[in-house]
């Protein structure tokens, strides 16, 4: 067999056959534990096979694959110098883990960034026939930094003429220099097809900078936007901007996303967001107040895909917080995604409403599925087994607002969400969920205003997955995503009427996911 095709073969197997072959241990604790299935592990969300993960960089659909690059360090199981480590998926459900995409060389370690399919060879990199992929990204430069001189962050770029199996960094890097911010990263480029030219969104510390080029290589600065607008508790980090259709009306706006560490509402990492207009040159916004794309505390630097297939926006966030990622009990690798989601955005009651729900194709894991019926006088009180696992799903429709859903397990850990309409509140409670000592605010009480949840039925949707939860209320107006270390599966749900009037869910459905690895 040659050599290529027979290397082919066996890492087509170690990384399709993730579920199965255990990797390298370098840990007695783990070396016991099948791959896969160490404590915490999740199981239809994407985790890297070891090591340390953050934010999702260079989401890009290209020739049937969801690329999801993400900030890596393959070292230690904390922030260290960083590569791009890469999986694909042709669902972004099932993923396939793929070597290192970027490491860092003398320009600094590779930060944070997006990828292009350039499909008009503008860059010349590529071809018509073969265009290429690229990647563009922060180059962080540590000699750099300790010298103060602000020059430390500039932007760089990377190709891909074989779908992002190999990546060539170009000559003449960086593409974007830097001298004057002490915070200038995070480029997330996109054809813009009214200008015809491609766009760059970059955050400098307080403020979303906005760029352009014909060629990717040459850049020209064209505005800036909210230097004092939005949320300014922290850093501006991983920007977005696209266009979505407002409903299904004929009415389009433009949405910018800005995460934020630390600032955010529920304390540490969080992502804003605004609603505006770009007219190719600036983007401009008269939203009055705060909004966030989730409430909880474990959904940062969230990003879209360029180029999928239908156009739709598909977003996918890193589930950790910056205030503790370091710091949560897991031996292997550290952190996850969130659920890929598909956004939206809706005139709710008059305002534009920014919505994020699990992409459809996740219905498909799903087996098992159980229908009760809930039927509580006021204080009353029903208890559902559990049986999946942590491994499931929720959902229902109810026009009650005060209710308490509490997920027990028999080592006397539970979470309890609350909805309570006297406060126009939904309360995520972990503080006795499990781990929690790991870091102090961990098990701080999250709070999400509902003020412009419709009256009357509204969906609830809750995904469990070994150690998150996922909360999505009237199919993704009103979102939280956290992080939980329950050190046994919840095998109980005690569902409580806590308000006034009778509560009745005709078809409470529970099932369960089957894990995607
Ligand atoms: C966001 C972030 C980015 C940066 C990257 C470094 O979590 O701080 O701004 O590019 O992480 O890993």
């Amino acid at each position: 067999m040659p050599r290529n095709l027979y290397f082919l073969l066996i890492s087509n197997f170690i990384f399709f056959g993730a579920c199965k072959e255990a990797p390298k241990q370098d840990t007695d604790s783990t070396a016991e534990t099948a791959y896969y299935q160490e404590p915490f592990r999740p199981q239809f969300h994407f985790t890297p096979a070891e090591k340390w993960m953050n934010d999702p960089n260079g989401l890009v659909y290209y020739q049937g694959v969801y690329h999801l690059f993400y900030q890596y360090y393959p070292e230690d199981i904390v922030w260290g110098p960083m590569h791009w480590g890469h999986a694909t998926s042709t669902d972004m459900l099932h993923w396939e883990h793929k070597p290192i995409a970027l490491y860092p060389d003398e320009h600094g370690l590779i930060f944070s960034g997006s990828a292009v399919v350039d499909v008009n060879n503008t860059s010349g990199f590529g071809s018509p026939e073969n265009p290429p992929l690229v990647a563009i990204y922060t180059y962080h430069d540590m000699e750099k930094e300790k010298l103060g001189n602000k020059d430390h962050q500039t932007q760089g770029i990377a190709y891909s003429l074989d779908n992002g199996e190999s990546f060539i960094k170009y000559a003449g890097n960086p593409v974007i220099l830097n001298g004057e911010f002490q915070d200038f990263r995070d480029p997330k480029v996109f054809w813009d097809n009214n200008t015809e030219q491609w766009v760059m969104a970059l955050v400098a510390g307080d403020h979303l900078r906005l760029y352009k080029s014909d060629n990717l290589l040459e850049w020209t600065y064209m505005s800036e936007f909210g230097k004092d607008q939005g949320a300014h508790g922290g850093v501006w980090e991983c920007p977005d901007l696209f266009e979505l259709q407002v409903g299904d009306t004929d009415e389009t706006k433009w949405v910018l996303l800005i995460s934020i560490n630390p600032g955010a509402p529920n304390g540490g990492s969080g992502t804003q967001y605004f609603v505006g207009d770009f007219d190719g040159t600036t983007f401009t916004s008269d939203q009055k107040v705060e909004k966030w794309l989730d409430w909880g505390t474990d959904n940062y630097a969230g990003v879209t895909y360029n180029n999928t297939p239908d156009g739709s926006r598909l977003f996918i966030g890193w589930m950790s917080n910056w205030a503790y990622a370091r710091d949560t009990p897991t031996e292997v690798w550290r952190s996850a995604m969130t659920l890929p989601r598909h956004l939206s955005l809706d005139n709710i009651q008059g305002e534009y409403e920014l919505l994020n729900y699990p992409i459809p194709g996740l219905d498909g894991l799903l087996t098992d599925e159980d229908t009760t019926m809930v039927s509580l006088p006021p204080g009353g009180e029903e208890s559902i087994a559990l049986e999946h696992d942590n491994q499931c799903e929720l959902r229902f429709t109810t026009s009650a607002r005060d209710l308490t859903l509490r997920f027990e397990n028999d080592a006397g850990e539970h979470l309890l969400l609350e909805l309570d309409a006297g406060q126009k509140l939904m309360m995520l409670n972990r503080s006795q969920s499990g781990l929690t000592d790991f870091q102090e605010s961990f098990g701080t009480v999250q709070q999400m205003p509902i003020d412009n949840l419709p009256e009357g039925d509204v969906e609830v949707r809750i995904l469990l997955d070994t150690s998150s939860v996922e909360v999505f209320l009237n199919e993704g107006q009103y979102v939280m995503t956290a992080q939980l270390f329950p050190i046994q599966a919840y095998s109980e749900l005690v569902v409580t009427n806590t308000g006034t009037e009778k509560v009745r869910i005709p078809e409470f459905r529970i099932g369960g996911i089957i894990g995607a690895w």
